[in-house]
């Protein structure tokens, strides 16, 4: 496995490496992706393998521009118009009607495809230099912590992946928001772009979501998870005794006799909280203590796509 600096001869060299089929991890603003050509069904397999991830869970497709969506999706919606006009390039993901170009594999047999136009300057060199879309997860094992960093991959995937370009932390730190068009708006998953933005293009948007809404993809139960069991507990009602060898994590606040802990932002600023939040997760994943306890965050704007993400890592963990 190789981290490489993103600089544009090593992202040409990522670019050379997809059209021949190859994987590669990557930057984008939300968190690094898995990436494979879209349409090169050998290559989306691998993917599959390297994640250790279901068939049944698809993968969002990255397109660089218009053109590129065009080739992927059969149909635009007007109501997806106004969102890719307000949204795009950024963290917003909208499942469609897919072209025929588009493999079943990449969809899980849906005719519906979950498809983003990434901001991030890497991540659009890098769908200049491999000349066609890209599906890509997140680059983490299946059902684990989302990687914010190159290092994080290389942790998690080790030498299943030939080469991982380095582009730094993330900026937003979260996956992006998605949407269906059912045709009247759904949130599927919260993420970077607040709901609440989202409605004020398109209106109410129907909430399905939480560990509840589980058999649909992308609404799986285990996803995000440390390898260390967390629950979500108001760490100051935990009692002392319970506190020894175990860590918290908390929006702005710090607790006393734990092992360990971590703040998302001491000014409770939600994006700069997001920023850190799988980081903060990943660090306290490698220290070895006993549990996670994860203080609730307020369930609005960021604060409720990471809430998401608690509580489904809290669901597959504790009874
Ligand atoms: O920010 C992001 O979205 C990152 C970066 C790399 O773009 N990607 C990402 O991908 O988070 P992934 O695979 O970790 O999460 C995508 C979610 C999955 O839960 C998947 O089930 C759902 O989107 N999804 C993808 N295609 C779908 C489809 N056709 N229908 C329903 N759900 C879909
Ligand atoms: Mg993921």
């Amino acid at each position: 496995m190789t981290i490489l600096p993103a600089d544009s001869q090593n992202v040409a060299r990522a670019g050379d490496a997809l059209r021949c089929g190859g994987v590669v991890a990557f930057p984008t603003e939300t968190v690094y992706g898995l990436g494979a050509l879209a349409f090169d069904r050998v290559a989306v397999a691998r993917i599959f393998e390297i994640k250790g991830r279901p068939h049944f869970d698809p993968l969002i497709v990255h397109v660089l521009d218009r053109a590129m969506l065009s080739s992927v999706v059969s149909t635009m919606p007007r109501c997806a118009e106004q969102l890719v006009d307000r949204f795009w390039p950024g963290p917003l993901t909208l499942l469609l009607e897919k072209s025929a170009m588009v493999p079943e594999l990449v969809t899980a047999g849906s005719s519906r495809v979950a498809v983003r136009m990434p901001s991030h300057p890497v991540a659009r060199a890098l769908l200049a230099a491999a000349g066609g879309p890209i599906a890509a997860p997140s680059a983490n094992p299946f059902g684990g912590l989302s990687p914010t960093r190159a290092e994080h991959v290389a942790e998690g995937l080790g030498d299943r992946v030939d080469l991982i370009l380095d582009g730094g932390a993330t900026e937003h730190g979260l996956e992006s928001t998605i949407v269906a068009l059912d045709p009247s708006p759904v949130l599927l998953r919260p993420g970077a772009i607040p709901a609440e933005a989202i409605e004020a293009v398109v209106g109410q948007l129907e909430r399905e979501i939480g560990p509840g809404a589980l058999a649909a993809p992308g609404r799986l139960g285990q996803h995000y998870a440390p390898r260390t069991p967390l629950r979500l507990i108001d760490p100051s009602t935990v009692p002392a005794a319970e506190r020894r060898g175990a860590g918290w994590l908390a929006l702005r606040d710090e607790f006393d006799g734990y092992a360990a802990g971590r703040t998302l932002s001491r000014e409770g600023d939600l994006r700069a909280a997001a920023a850190f939040f799988f980081q903060a997760l990943h660090e306290l994943d490698s220290l070895g203590i006993e549990r996670i306890d994860a203080q609730p965050l307020p369930p609005t704007g960021l604060g409720l796509a990471m809430m998401d993400r608690l509580a489904r890592a809290a669901a597959s963990r504790n009874a």
